[in-house]
């Protein structure tokens, strides 16, 4: 078959896309597949050890999951005292931020990276996402490649969020809209 839309056969990761080589990319997806993985759920610190290893960016106190996901450390801040839910991932293609005190729930998906499909070699395109400081994606959510949750936002659990989401709104659905103002306490 002669692909007319997207032909994979010529697809190759840009140079310099992963701002590290192959053999680290590879070493730090074997860390985070035992190391990491299988380290008591307690050992925060251990796990944020190793993050910074791999040239994360990261906060005093974040709590982060063993079983969260990490696709490029070095591009990727972790505020103090923000927390990284079990199985949450962060598709860090692009630059990812999560801010102090931010909250990214379980299963929740932060991409940071897409594919330029108007070009047939279909190459990687990454997109920073920022989720700011006090806002919470809360369970199960799609945080799309380019998007910046406010801070204090609350993005409801199962959303997908494809447009910035204003500091301080409560948004849900998909695509996500707003619901009302979250109150100061
Ligand atoms: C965002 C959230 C905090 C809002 O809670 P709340 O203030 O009690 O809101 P309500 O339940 O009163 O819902 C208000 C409206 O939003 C809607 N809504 C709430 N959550 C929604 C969601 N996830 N998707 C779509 N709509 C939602 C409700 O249906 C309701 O609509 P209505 O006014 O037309 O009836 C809550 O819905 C939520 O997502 N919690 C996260 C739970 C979670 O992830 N837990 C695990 C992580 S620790």
């Amino acid at each position: 078959m002669q692909p007319i839309y997207q032909d994979l056969s010529r697809f190759r990761v840009q140079d310099g896309f992963r701002e590290r080589s192959g053999l680290v990319v590879l070493a730090w997806q074997i860390v985070q597949a035992t190391l990491f993985r299988l380290s008591p759920q307690p050992l925060y610190g251990w796990r944020r050890f190793l993050l910074s290893a791999f040239g994360a960016k990261v906060g005093q106190g974040v709590i982060i999951r063993p079983s969260a996901r990490v696709t490029y450390p070095w591009k990727v801040t972790l505020g103090d005292h923000c927390w990284i839910g079990d199985d949450a991932e962060l598709y860090s293609l692009g630059p990812i931020t999560v801010g102090a005190h931010a909250v990214v729930s379980q299963r929740s998906y932060i991409c940071a990276g897409t594919h330029d499909y108007e070009d047939i070699t279909f190459p990687l395109v990454a997109r920073p996402v920022v989720i700011e400081a006090e806002a919470w994606v809360a369970t199960g959510c799609f945080v799309a490649p380019g998007v910046t949750v406010g801070r204090g936002a609350i993005v409801a659990a199962t959303s997908t969020v494809t447009r910035d989401v204003p500091p301080g709104m409560i948004v849900a659905g998909a695509p996500a809209q707003v619901l009302r103002e979250r109150p100061v306490p």
